[in-house]
């Protein structure tokens, strides 16, 4: 049979990437990361999509340059369609459609979401393959859903925030502390040498498998407010500390949804994605369920976690062989559901 060569791109928050698969084995994953958001402690849209639309013609030339391919290689090109901000979007959907139109290849929507779960999918070394069914708990800046899935496009939320993401809950707290954006992966790194039960903070009480992290933010601040009219150096004495205790906290929030919904359902294999699944905290726990609670457990390698354009590839692959194709009315969708 021919080779299935697909094109993903993604372009929904502040990534702008593309990825070349073969059969879906990876070829290309590159990601070219707005650095200009920085300076505002958070995504402005508007300079977003200014970036994507800069970017996406570099990205994707170096793509199926690194793939070591034509362009006339490729048999169909992947998009995400949704969900994300709109105008980020907007610019990968409609470079989609014309590379589409240009090429005479056929054009494969993709949701987001369904995307980071399936990442799971691409073809890796060393890395085994989810069996269906199982749970998903996507978990980054934008997200935080438990999904029960039953198929590669057969997906069902059984749990997500009602408020905040918990990449937010990482970043807002961190931002209290006076650590620069996007504050995560600095919490992460200050934890692994503090004490994780040094200070108590509350979880929230939130019905079923979904969750809430707005509260705990808050929580967060009046503590290091309190604290720091006792002791203004309160921050630089106990970072380490601090750090431990959110993350502690954080990660025992997550895992307690995640444990009942393995009750819930009887499903025991899990598979999770999103820029947070890089979290040490969040690993451990999973180990330690693998080994306490012999649940089977599936972290995809970091550049596949966080938003990247071969999870969108793979997502492709997949409609492909169902020759899902979309048609030219496709248009980007800001709320998409799985
Ligand atoms: O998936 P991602 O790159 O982008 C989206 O939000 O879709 O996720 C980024 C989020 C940020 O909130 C960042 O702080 C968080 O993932 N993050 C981490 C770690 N690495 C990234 N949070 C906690 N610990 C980490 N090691
Ligand atoms: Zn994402």
């Amino acid at each position: 049979a021919q080779d299935i060569y697909i094109l993903g791109i993604e372009s929904s928050c502040d990534d702008t990437a593309a990825s070349i698969l073969c059969n879906g084995k990876i070829r290309s994953n590159i990601v070219a990361t707005q650095e200009v958001h920085q300076q505002y402690g958070g995504v402005v849209p508007e300079l977003a999509s200014r970036a994507h639309q800069q970017n996406i013609v570099p990205v994707i030339h170096q793509a199926i340059a690194k793939a070591n391919i034509g362009k006339k290689d490729i048999s169909a090109i992947a998009f995400t369609r949704g969900p994300g901000l709109m105008g980020s979007l907007l610019v990968g959907t409609s470079f989609a459609k014309s590379l589409s139109m240009g090429l005479g290849i056929p054009l494969i929507e993709v949701n987001h979401m369904q995307a980071h779960i399936l990442a799971h999918f691409i073809e890796e070394d060393g890395f085994g393959k989810p069996e269906f069914p199982f749970l998903a708990m996507t978990i980054s800046g934008g997200h935080t859903q438990i999904v029960k899935v039953t198929d590669y496009f057969s997906m069902e939320v059984i749990g997500e925030t009602i408020d905040d993401a918990v990449g937010e809950a990482f970043d807002k707290s961190a931002k209290i502390l006076g650590l620069p954006y996007p504050g995560g992966p600095l919490i992460d790194k200050y934890a692994q040498e503090g004490n994780a039960k040094a200070f108590k903070f509350p979880k929230p009480k939130v019905s079923g498998l979904n969750f809430s992290f707005s509260g705990f933010k808050t929580a967060v601040l009046y503590f290091v407010e309190k604290q720091l009219k006792e002791d203004p150096h309160f921050i630089e004495k106990n970072l380490k500390d601090i750090c431990a205790s959110i993350q502690y906290t954080i990660v025992e929030i997550l895992m307690d949804k995640l444990k009942k919904a393995v009750k819930e359902t009887g499903i025991n294999q899990v598979a999770i994605g999103g820029g947070v699944s890089a979290n040490s905290g969040i690993r451990t726990a999973l180990l330690d369920a693998e080994k306490r609670y012999k649940w089977k457990c599936f972290i995809p390698k970091f550049e596949y976690t966080t938003d990247n354009a071969a999870m969108i590839a793979i997502a492709g692959h997949y409609k492909f062989l169902k020759k899902e194709f979309s048609d030219y009315s496709t248009t980007a969708q800001a709320r998409y559901k799985i």
